[in-house]
């Protein structure tokens, strides 16, 4: 009790910050899946430093995961990514016990779901998680309705109330109009959708979704990860979503995972990925990235060098910057929001011109952006200006300055970038 007193004052100071206060939903711990004859590897010394390949030939041992650990958070979307066979499917099948771990821990709200007896996985399965697979799965005899709503129906729920979740998920997914349509009469598209609406009828907490969009065709597939994100923006739901594609899981992830030869080589937002690839392998996938669609203002913005009031006057300004020997300083008003910048030309011209108000001088000023702005929109931005770009969150306070010189090196070398401070 006292406890959680505790942290519910610690939740809402972190909150009156403006950080955003998450909780793990999903936990993973020392995960191993071995298929074959020497079991023991999982729990072995020997095991720890054994790869796939040596695991193979000495002991007839396929090591499909090894050593896994990771968590989710609520309403997060988490992307496992990697190479075939790297141990994506087997990892997520582990979520929802399909596959059998032969060592770890999962814990879904700090309980050990591969403790659970056969009536708590059947709870499991209908009230906290739901599946959507590659291929489908739909039966060829039913309308969208009935196989949209397969997944109630094996939970036992009325005609009635199970038709009316389904409709609800069919029109989330823009399925309406298709109800009485047999499989065969959709497109690839349009059958991951009924897929889709199946979990989302489930109304899961955690969704769990393998390569459902790698049979489709380019532009479906783009379309449907973006009616996703739109999804998720109002439903909130925790997902897993594995792919072997770096530009879905830019795409949809929140966090990405990277696995190679069942194990988990790096974990990181999008940027991190792109930025800093842990490997040469991660590094091989980030290769034919568009940086500037991914990478953003917050990933190489540094602190502003000085921060002017827009009380001070024109004379005081140009005594500070030429004090700290700087071109350009960014201004803001007496709530810390940003107003705009002034170069060392303008406050001399103003203070010259016997000018008392420093947002008289601003003439050049480069509106503030958003940290979320894109490289793609920022390159413009900072080529057309002498000065660096202010950069605000969500309220309008600075929070940085974006230099040319680090946009520049964003694009370029991966590492250069972090090096510059
Ligand atoms: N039933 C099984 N018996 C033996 N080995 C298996 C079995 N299932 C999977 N494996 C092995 O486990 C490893 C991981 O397989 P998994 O299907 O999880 O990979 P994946 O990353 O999902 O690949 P893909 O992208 O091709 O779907 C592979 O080496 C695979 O050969
Ligand atoms: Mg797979």
């Amino acid at each position: 009790m006292a406890q959680n007193s505790t942290s519910a004052v610690a939740d809402r100071s972190a909150e009156s910050e403006g950080l955003v206060v998450q909780k793990n939903l999903v936990k993973v711990e020392g995960l191993w899946k071995l298929y074959g004859e020497n079991q023991s590897l999982a729990t072995d010394a020997a095991g720890a430093s054994i790869t796939k390949q040596e695991a193979l030939e000495k002991h007839r041992t396929v090591i499909a995961l090894k050593d896994v650990s990771f968590s989710v958070d609520r309403a997060e979307t988490f992307v496992v990514m990697g190479l075939s066979g790297s141990g994506k499917s087997t990892l997520v099948r582990c979520l929802i016990r399909l596959i059998e771990p032969t060592a770890g821990r999962i814990l879904v709200e700090n309980d050990d779901i591969l403790q659970y007896d056969e009536s708590q996985l059947v709870q499991f399965r209908r009230r906290k998680v739901a599946m959507v697979f590659q291929h489908f799965g739909l039966l060829p005899h039913r309308r969208v309705i009935e196989n949209a709503g397969w997944g109630l129906e094996i939970q036992g729920i009325s005609k009635e109330e199970r038709y009316e979740r389904t409709q609800t998920a069919l029109d989330l997914v823009g399925l309406q109009g298709w109800e009485h349509a047999y499989p065969r009469e959709l497109s690839g598209g349009m059958q991951q959708r009924v897929g889709l609406a199946r979990a989302l009828a489930q109304d899961p907490e955690i969704m769990l979704m393998d390569e459902p969009f790698s049979g489709l065709d380019p532009l479906i597939r783009r379309s449907m990860q973006g009616e996703l994100v739109k999804l998720q923006r109002d439903l909130k739901k925790t997902i897993v979503f594995i792919t072997h594609d770096l530009h879905e899981a830019l795409r949809l992830g929140d966090r990405i995972a990277i696995m190679r030869d069942g194990q988990v080589v790096q974990i990181g937002t999008p940027e991190d990925i792109v930025l800093n690839p842990a490997d040469e392998y991660v590094e091989e996938f980030t290769r034919d990235i568009n940086r500037e669609e991914v990478l953003t203002a917050s990933s190489v913005m540094d602190k502003a060098e000085i921060v002017l009031l827009n009380s001070q006057t024109p004379k005081e300004a140009l005594e500070i910057l030429l004090s700290r020997s700087l071109d350009s300083g960014c201004v803001v008003n007496d709530k810390g929001e940003c107003v705009g910048s002034v170069t060392v030309d303008e406050v001399a011209r103003a203070s010259k011109a016997g000018s008392t108000d420093l947002a008289s001088a601003m003439n050049g000023s480069t509106k503030p952006v958003s940290k979320d702005t894109s490289f793609g929109q920022l390159i413009p931005l900072s080529l057309a200006s002498d000065r660096p770009i202010p950069v605000v969150d969500d309220d309008g306070k600075l929070v940085g300055e974006v230099h040319r010189e680090k946009l520049a090196a964003g694009l370029g070398s991966r590492n250069h970038i972090n090096n510059v401070d």
